[in-house]
């Protein structure tokens, strides 16, 4: 087979992958044959769950090609699948990248690619290009299913492969996929992201929304639970706002129906939806269905409604109060969560104090914090008023007491109960314990053993313990 093959020319993109697993895989097995073992590869992801099923997707295309997989990046093929949402997801990837290049001058064999998010980004691939040659491929988020026609172009060439274009605003199918556990996974519903929040990069790195058909989305969900798994996470930067793209648009809460009637799937997850198109339609859908989990990640970002609108975050603080105190009357067990920015740019002490009053008022069960962080591109990034660091670092340190103090009296409401836990792994301290979690999320630590890994029992959650509860089985 040669990799100019002018057959290739006509197939389907979808084909045109297979055939090049396939080439991949001689290239692999040759190479092994030099070196008289199996060739190892590591993939190392950061940023969010869309990163995580991204990395599924390429292990498995890895696994296909004839690699081994290695947790250690001393092996034949490193790749890091990156993240750029806040400046310091950048600076850990290139600090790692002199990690690799020391590595490389012992195997200079060895392989290194760089894929995500971060390769959407010009500079970086620049820069890549001139300070970090020894790179040997360079791809992005919207080509990532070319990954085995990228990896032969690179593996055969002595130069530098860079290819971040779109293809088509395709979405390719049926390739291969290593999950990394048995019993949950992510699933796509969208990809990219339409809103551009004003601080956010998201829109510039992943591109416009693109919404899979429910048809394919129900059938990969049929395909993972006749593997064994029980929980599904509905995956998309806006998952509520899918459907929309489709030739026959369907609503989010509609999809989750459908997602709800597939017999043998026990617990349905979704992140994230935006509070601007949270319907009523999918509060109900939420309260009235026996799978989808009892917990709604609620993104704040701010509190107060100045700030909200020069984010563009389309909805005031009053609409998100409404929300939040709807969705809670509704479904009272819920647990909620959110994302909050401090130091946005203009941010006032006294906006500052509008996010806490949200967080006093809607008392999360648990909430990740960030600092505001500059990005190349975004409006906000060009935004006057940007607040010093320790004006940021203060407010942070604020919030968080705050947030922590809400967390901890939330995670002991349920103290003394019994709960059904979905056993996910020995707990790592103790390997006497397993670790699991409620349907509200919440992480619960009991006695038991590896076999019960993957199945849910009842458990009494004895003993609260801030940020999360002590437990024991008891009898099914
Ligand atoms: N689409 C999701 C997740 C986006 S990224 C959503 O809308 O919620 C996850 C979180 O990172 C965001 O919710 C936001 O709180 C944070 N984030 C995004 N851009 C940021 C920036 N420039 N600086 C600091 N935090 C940011
Ligand atoms: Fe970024 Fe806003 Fe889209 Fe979320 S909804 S990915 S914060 S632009
Ligand atoms: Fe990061 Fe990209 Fe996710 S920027 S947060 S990995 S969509």
């Amino acid at each position: 087979m040669s990799i100019i093959d002018e057959s290739v020319l006509s197939l389907s993109e979808d084909e045109k992958q297979q055939f090049y697993l396939k080439y991949g895989r001689e290239l692999v097995e040759e190479k092994a044959k030099e070196k008289g073992r199996k060739l190892t590869a590591c993939v190392n992801t950061f940023g969010c769950q869309m990163n995580a099923r991204d990395s599924e997707k390429l292990r498995g295309m890895l696994i296909e090609m004839g690699f081994q997989e290695t947790e250690s990046e001393e092996a034949d093929l490193v790749l890091y699948n990156t993240c750029t949402i806040r400046e310091n997801a950048n600076t850990r990837v290139y600090g790692r990248l002199g990690y690799l290049h020391n590595l490389k001058k012992k195997n200079p064999d060895m392989f290194i690619a760089l894929c995500g998010c971060m390769m959407q980004e010009k500079e970086v691939v620049e820069k890549i290009r001139k300070s970090f040659s020894f790179v040997d491929l360079v791809f992005g988020t919207h080509n990532l299913f070319c990954f085995p026609e990228l990896f032969c172009t690179a593996f055969t060439s002595k130069r530098i492969v860079i290819d971040t274009e779109e293809r088509n605003g395709l979405i390719v199918e049926n390739l291969p996929n290593k999950r990394k556990f048995d019993f949950k996974s992510g699933i796509n519903i969208t990809y990219g992201c339409n809103n551009f929040c004003s601080y956010c990069i998201v829109p510039y790195v992943r591109g416009r929304e693109k919404d899979r058909e429910p048809e394919d989305i129900i059938n990969e969900i049929k395909g993972m639970v006749a593997d064994g798994v029980v929980e599904i996470m509905l995956l998309g930067q806006n998952v509520n706002s899918y459907g929309k793209t489709l030739k026959n648009p369907i609503s989010f809460a509609e999809l989750l129906r459908r997602v709800d009637e597939i017999e043998g799937l026990k617990r349905i997850r979704f992140m994230t939806p935006h509070p601007k198109d949270f319907t009523d339609e999918l509060i109900e859908v939420i309260r009235d269905s026996k799978k989808v989990c009892h917990h709604v990640h609620l993104p704040l970002q701010s509190g107060s409604s100045k700030i909200l609108e020069d984010m563009n975050r389309r909805y005031t603080k009053e609409k998100y109060l409404q929300l939040a105190a709807k969705i809670r009357k509704e479904i009272p067990d819920v647990a909620l969560t959110t994302d909050i920015i401090v130091g946005f740019p203009g941010e006032t002490e006294d906006d500052f104090l509008e996010t806490v009053d949200v967080v006093r008022q809607v008392k999360y069960d648990s909430a990740f914090t960030f600092i505001y962080s500059k990005r190349t591109g975004t409006k906000a990034a060009r935004m006057e008023n940007q607040i010093p660091p320790e004006v940021s670092k203060d407010r942070f340190d604020r919030l968080l007491a705050e947030v922590q103090k809400y967390a901890r009296e939330q995670c002991s409401k349920y103290e003394g109960r019994e709960a059904e836990v979905l056993v996910e792994s020995l707990n790592e301290q103790d390997p006497s314990l397993v670790t699991g979690r409620l349907d509200n999320n919440s992480v619960v630590h009991f006695p038991g053993c590896e076999s019960m890994i993957g199945t849910i029992v009842k458990v009494r959650l004895n003993e609260a313990k801030g940020f999360y509860y002590l437990g024991e089985m008891v009898d099914q």
